[in-house]
């Protein structure tokens, strides 16, 4: 069943009923001015930092579930009837209700008694502010006379301390209200020089700024006394809790339209201009007040919303790609990368699923974020990686997080998890493929922020291996410390104490717990950073990682192979995990995909054992499960992962961020109908027609999907923020359609269904514009072992480095079918 479908040519998901299984969200804003907007309007805003620079109110957790929003009203003042045309917060019965969820835009329309109205919500590029434009219809035969009100709940800016602190809170809002304009001003007065403004094109009727007075005494939002009886109260806040309000009369004739334009916005002041008059407490609006006017102009919002469209155009167009299947065409051209620059912009803070006051920015998920998003914007990747390592530690280890506002590591979470440094190396490499800029390795970083200590980026990759190599165990595998990719996978935890963190608690020391997914990343980024190395001319350290990425891989062959799979990890007494002398847990999905996409196992068969026992053991209509069979107990030396009930999350869920890994491994062993095969089941498109079973939003990614043990199977949770976004991407993109930057050139190596025929893909890189004809017999297997770059034939399935910036290049790939 679906709720919606997919508009492929404006690239929007229209959902078409408001009560859709979970709230179906946006997101508003790219640059430093955020949103999240459900499909009902719910949602909030913040400025940078979800935590710190909250500017609205959300109730997470709430019944119903989306409570707190960018509401409007529309009420008909000749009967006294009011509505919101966003279904939410007064749930009347609406005509013609569709939320089209946009590239940083949503579209909310509803028809009630014959009124239409339309609300679209954008942030304009380079502003912080958002746009509310709200157009209302008269479709009746009659003038309608009707009022519109706006509606938000200020946040005292620190979410956390926002939800808890009520003794100072309730005393602490501030607002004012000048030419139709309300400013919240909480805190404005001693240490914040930034306030909120929310504004009106219209001239008022009225205005309320304490909630209490808007809403009525013990009243919500689907009945406020405002609305109900046609008047604001023009309440000014103090204290208790601050919110905006603005009323507008509208008369309408028969057929016409009139536009509301609304202005939600963030400003801040010098600290020695802030006042106006200088000692007094008023705000000085003379910085802001250009910006509010500007935008409150029809023509100038009309522009930004296409400026804001045409930028997306721009951004999707360096890879669009066209196989005839909707669910790769949609997802590649718009979905997935729009996905992608959404977590490298939120990491985990913001979603449903995160309710931005809990997490930093993880060092591990950040870098790989970028993978999916470095084609896009080079510059905000270089920038990201440049920050990211200038919290590495010295060790080469790495905080595993580290906060946004401040660039520091999170002594909190703190170090060990031992994985976290190769997925720089990885980063680095796939950026220095996307640009060639491989000036970058000689930026100075320094070392946990401490001045003194920069190094040249290229010193940070080359600890970033030795930390691996430094800290091996009996078996000679990497130590795997607090965890590795798997956060629950604590093997040295051994907790029994109630709300204890099994990843920073570590309560024996001197374990031996080694991982196997760690030594198959290794050999991955000991590669990669040989290919660096040789790059810039360091024949010895190129030759250091390979011998150290060959050691590795003989580690694995003679202790990480379990007999038809890979094994996971050794525990703290020095005993498999991920094995068939396991009772439970006998085979794990991490350490296969790894150990094969860094080429183990490729050459002796393996891989292909492993890869069958994947989709004997693992793999469901709904996705490939973490592991089998479920821990349906809690065992006490595995950690976190056997506290989550089978078939949720680490414990047997479709974690869909590993899935991509075996996608792209069956890539490595030839087998294209496989790897499309896997990426089909979590593709959230090819998903859409089981929404009532999984629930979360048809157009984006979930982390976790439940698996065959759980109640629920195939239920979707976790949406948007999720390493699976760039993953995906990732598999998709570039190992079965096969378009691959390289340091020399662009790799055109698709691996895709026997039944597929030809293909066209366009992919910008390195400044020139590479357009791609793959030619493939229907029918066949094989490989691209030929090309025609500009009518010149090419042997192998490297396409050159453009010859000059601007250059359209023609390439026609040909797949020569393996008999
Ligand atoms: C979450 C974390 C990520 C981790 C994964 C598996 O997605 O953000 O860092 O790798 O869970 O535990
Ligand atoms: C990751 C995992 C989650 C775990 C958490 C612990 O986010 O996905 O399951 O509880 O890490 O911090």
């Amino acid at each position: 069943m679906r709720f919606g479908h997919f508009d492929d040519e404006r690239r929007e998901y229209v959902i078409t009923r408001p009560d859709t299984p979970l709230p179906w969200i946006n997101y508003l804003g790219s640059e430093e001015y955020f949103g999240i907007i459900s499909n009902t309007a719910g949602g909030y805003s913040f400025y940078r930092d979800a935590r710190l620079r909250r500017l609205t109110r959300y109730r997470y957790n709430n019944a119903p579930l989306d409570v707190g929003g960018r509401y409007v009203y529309l009420r008909d003042d000749a009967s006294g009837d009011f509505w919101s045309p966003s279904w939410q917060p007064t749930q009347r019965e609406l005509e013609d209700y569709a939320c089209r969820h946009g590239l940083g835009y949503s579209i909310i329309s509803s028809r009630y008694q014959g009124i239409s109205a339309e609300m679209l919500y954008f942030v304009p590029g380079g502003e912080t502010l958002e746009i509310w434009r709200v157009r209302v219809t008269n479709e009746r035969a009659e003038p309608a006379k009707l009022s519109l009100f706006s509606s938000i709940e200020f946040c005292l800016w620190d979410a956390q301390d926002d939800a808890t602190n009520f003794q100072r809170n309730y005393s602490v809002g501030e607002v004012e209200v000048e030419d139709g304009v309300i400013y919240h001003k909480t805190e404005y007065r001693e240490r914040r020089d930034h306030f909120a403004f929310f504004a009106c094109s219209e001239p008022l009727a009225g205005f309320d700024t304490q909630r209490d007075a808007f809403l009525g005494p013990y009243r919500s939002w689907d009945r406020p006394i405002a609305v109900e009886r046609g008047a604001s109260s023009n309440s000014i806040a103090h204290g208790w809790q601050p919110s905006g309000s603005h009323h507008v009369r509208l008369e309408i004739g028969p057929g016409e339209t009139k536009e509301v334009i609304f202005l939600l916005g963030y400003a801040e002041n010098p600290r020695d201009a802030k006042f106006d008059p200088p000692g007094s407490q008023t705000i000085d609006k003379r910085l802001v007040r250009p910006t509010i006017d500007r935008y409150l102009q029809r023509a100038v919002v009309a522009e930004a919303f296409e400026a804001l469209r045409a930028r997306w155009t721009d951004l999707l167009g360096i890879c669009q790609v066209q196989t005839g299947n909707e669910h790769v065409d949609r997802m590649v051209n718009v979905w997935n990368p729009y996905q992608c620059m959404v977590t490298f912009n939120m990491s985990r803070s913001a979603s449903l699923f995160e309710s931005g006051i809990g997490r930093g920015m993880g060092f591990r998920d950040t870098t790989q974020d970028l993978l999916g998003f470095v084609h896009m914007i080079p510059s905000r990747a270089r920038e990201r990686l440049i920050d990211v390592a200038s919290t590495q530690l010295p060790t080469g280890g790495a905080y595993h997080q580290y906060q946004p506002l401040t660039k520091r590591g999170n002594n909190d979470v703190g170090s060990g998890f031992n994985d976290d440094p190769a997925w720089l190396v990885l980063a680095v490499a796939a950026y220095l493929k996307e640009t060639g800029d491989t000036s970058i390795l000689d930026v100075a970083v320094p070392y946990d922020n401490q001045p003194g200590t920069e190094r040249p980026l290229y010193d940070h990759l080359q600890r970033s291996i030795e930390y691996t190599l430094e800290r091996r165990g009996p078996h000679g595998l990497p130590l795997i410390g607090r965890a590795d990719w798997n956060d629950c996978l604590n093997l040295n935890c051994f907790s029994e104490t109630p709300g204890e963190s099994f990843q920073t608690t570590e309560n024996r020391s001197g374990g031996v717990a080694e991982s196997i997914f760690i030594a198959g990343l290794m050999v991955l980024a000991a590669n990669e950073l040989a290919d660096i190395a040789a790059l810039r001319g360091d024949g010895a350290g190129a030759a250091r990682c390979i011998s150290a990425a060959a050691e590795m891989r003989d580690v694995v062959a003679q202790h990480g192979w379990d007999g038809a799979w890979f094994r996971r990890a050794y525990d703290f007494y020095g005993r498999p995990v991920g094995s068939a002398g396991n009772d439970e847990g006998q085979i794990f999905i991490e350490p296969q995909g790894m150990c094969i996409m860094a080429g183990i196992g490729l050459e002796d068969g393996r891989g292909r054992m492993a890869l069958d026992s994947v989709r004997e053991r693992l793999a469901t209509p709904h996705g490939i499960l973490v592991l089998q069979p479920a821990f349906t107990r809690y065992y006490r030396h595995l950690g976190e992962i056997s506290t989550y009930p089978g078939g949720y999350k680490e414990n047997a869920g479709v974690f869909c961020h590993t899935n991509p890994w075996v996608m792209i491994a069956e890539t490595r062993v030839g087998n294209g109908d496989g790897a499309l095969d896997y990426y089909l089941r979590i593709n959230p498109s090819a998903r859409e027609d089981l929404s009532e079973i999984h629930r979360g939003e048809p157009y984006v990614y979930a982390q976790m999907i439940a698996g065959k043990d759980a109640a629920t199977p195939g239920e979707a949770k976790n949406t948007w923020l999720t390493g699976t976004a760039a993953w995906n991407f990732t598999a998709i993109s570039q190992w079965i359609l096969g378009i691959r930057p390289e340091h020399a050139g662009l790799r055109i190596d698709p691996c895709v269904p026997a039944a597929w025929g030809d293909f066209t893909l366009t992919r910008s890189f390195r400044g020139a514009t590479y357009r791609i004809a793959v030619r493939k017999q229907p029918g066949t297997s094989g490989r691209v072992t030929r090309l025609r770059v500009d009518g010149r034939t090419v042997g192998g399935n490297l396409a050159p480095l453009p010859p000059s910036p601007g250059a359209e290049i023609e390439v026609e790939a040909f797949v020569e079918a393996t008999p």
